[in-house]
């Protein structure tokens, strides 16, 4: 359901960003701050006034992470707001990204892309534009954002962008918002940075704020409800409680017995020297992972794992859907997947930073529960698995935990975001 426009409230910063004329606004302006603090909706909002004051000499380009964020991020809202709030016509072909606007008796000839791929910069190259709505701009790549730069040459053109915080040492903060902030002469003439907070945003219930804000702590915390561009840091699981997110055994087998769980699946993080981890899962009608007994050790290979999967599926009297595993070791894969012919091996490796919010989500809503008597190694690591601390920082990526006491928290991520992205269709933000 797109928003009642009519009932929107607009808090001091907000009315800043909305009262600039177009004419008046710089090259660049960023929209930057916390998840659901209003950035989104007032670029939207600002759209008809924008257009009409480039003109449709070029292309506009609406951009995100992919051409499916933008759909539901941007076009979700924007083109209800255009055909019923201004009277405009809107075609969008999802296919080849061309999107159609008649706006005041103007034609608007648009093209929405995904710029979060190494390769995306290849879809865009030749051609002139006047505007880009980059829809969380952090997200592209940074081979896409020169290249689409470079493109923005018409003499009144405008680039809009939102933004959730990532690491400070992102391209963004570092060239853009740090010498925006330091007064760098050069970067705010042409420029403009507004930052807003989940307090700003009048539009969200007080209940709804109180509620995210108990679920962040620390440097989520600073990112999710003030939308700062902190580092990570301490425990990647900070809100993971062994009081709350574990059960005993016998639960476990209640559960199983009352038919509870309507699916069991398995993730599997191979290792030798390192050790292996496969976990069994299973999933209430409610959405509630339950992480139910976990295989755990050195020098275990493919003949360990298939006949702990065959002694499993006979002790719990339960038939398992598929198993994803890390994609390194092919070859032991497909031993799996000749010695377990009713069971789907997928080998697909979720991209580390997404599948921790992802697991963070769930763990903030209760949504995970680990056998505390069958699982105790994933049961410890949760309780240690860190990001690096201030010297240990120069060895690791951004936003990269320590690669230590990691085994079953891979292993867990392969599992539980295979099936989140793949099954769940579960509408949440993490
Ligand atoms: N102008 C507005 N009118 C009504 N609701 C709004 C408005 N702006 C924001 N909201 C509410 O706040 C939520 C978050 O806004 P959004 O712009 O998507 O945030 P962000 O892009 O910062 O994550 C929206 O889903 C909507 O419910
Ligand atoms: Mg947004």
């Amino acid at each position: 359901m797109p928003i009642d426009w009519t009932k929107s409230k607009y808090g001091k910063k907000h009315r800043q960003f909305l009262s600039k004329k177009p004419e008046n606004m710089k090259f660049f302006t960023l929209c930057d701050g916390a998840a659901r603090s209003g950035k989104t909706l007032s670029v939207i909002y600002k759209i008809p006034q924008i257009f009409s004051y480039i003109g449709n000499d070029y292309l506009k380009v609406f951009s995100g992470y992919s051409k499916g964020t933008v759909r539901n991020n941007v076009l979700t809202e924007l083109l209800p707001y255009l055909r019923n709030y201004h009277g405009a016509t809107c075609k969008y072909n999802s296919q080849s990204g061309e999107l159609d606007i008649k706006l005041w008796g103007k034609n608007y000839t648009c093209f929405v892309t995904g710029g979060g791929k190494s390769d995306s910069d290849a879809a865009i190259q030749g051609g002139t534009w006047d505007f880009w709505y980059a829809n969380e701009l952090p997200k592209h790549h940074y081979s896409f954002y020169n290249m689409a730069l470079s493109r923005l040459t018409s003499e009144r053109a405008r680039l809009i962008a939102d933004s959730n915080p990532e690491s400070p040492n992102h391209w963004l903060y570092v060239e853009k918002i740090k010498p925006f902030l330091d007064g760098n002469p050069e970067v705010r003439s042409v420029f403009d940075y507004f930052h807003f907070t989940m307090n700003d945003n009048l539009n969200l219930s007080k209940t709804f704020i109180e509620n995210q804000k108990k679920l962040y702590r620390g440097v989520f915390e600073a990112r999710k409800i003030k939308g700062l561009w902190v580092v990570a840091d301490g425990l990647v699981y900070d809100t993971f409680s062994p009081l709350k997110h574990t059960c005993l055994h016998e639960e476990i087998l209640r559960k199983i017995a009352n038919n509870d769980f309507i699916e069991y699946f398995l993730g599997l993080d191979w290792g030798w020297n390192h050790p292996l981890s496969c976990g069994l899962y299973g999933i209430t009608q409610n959405k509630v992972y339950y992480k139910i007994d976990e295989l755990y050790g050195s020098r275990l290979n493919e003949t360990d794992v298939i006949r702990w999967i065959n002694d499993k599926q006979k002790e719990y009297g339960r038939y398992f859907r598929f198993l994803n595993a890390d994609n390194a070791r092919p070859e032991q894969n497909h031993k799996l997947r000749q010695a377990l012919p009713n069971m789907i091996i997928y080998e697909e490796k979720p991209r580390l930073q997404d599948s921790i919010s992802v697991l963070r989500g769930l763990i903030n809503y209760d949504n995970l529960i680990v056998n505390s008597e069958r699982c105790k190694n994933t049961l410890r690591e949760f309780k240690i698995y860190r990001y690096p601390s201030e010297d240990e920082k120069s060895r690791y990526e951004d936003d990269v935990p320590v690669k230590e006491n990691d085994d079953t928290m891979d292993e867990t991520r392969y599992a539980v975001t295979f099936y989140e992205s793949h099954f769940a269709k579960r509408i949440i933000t993490y």
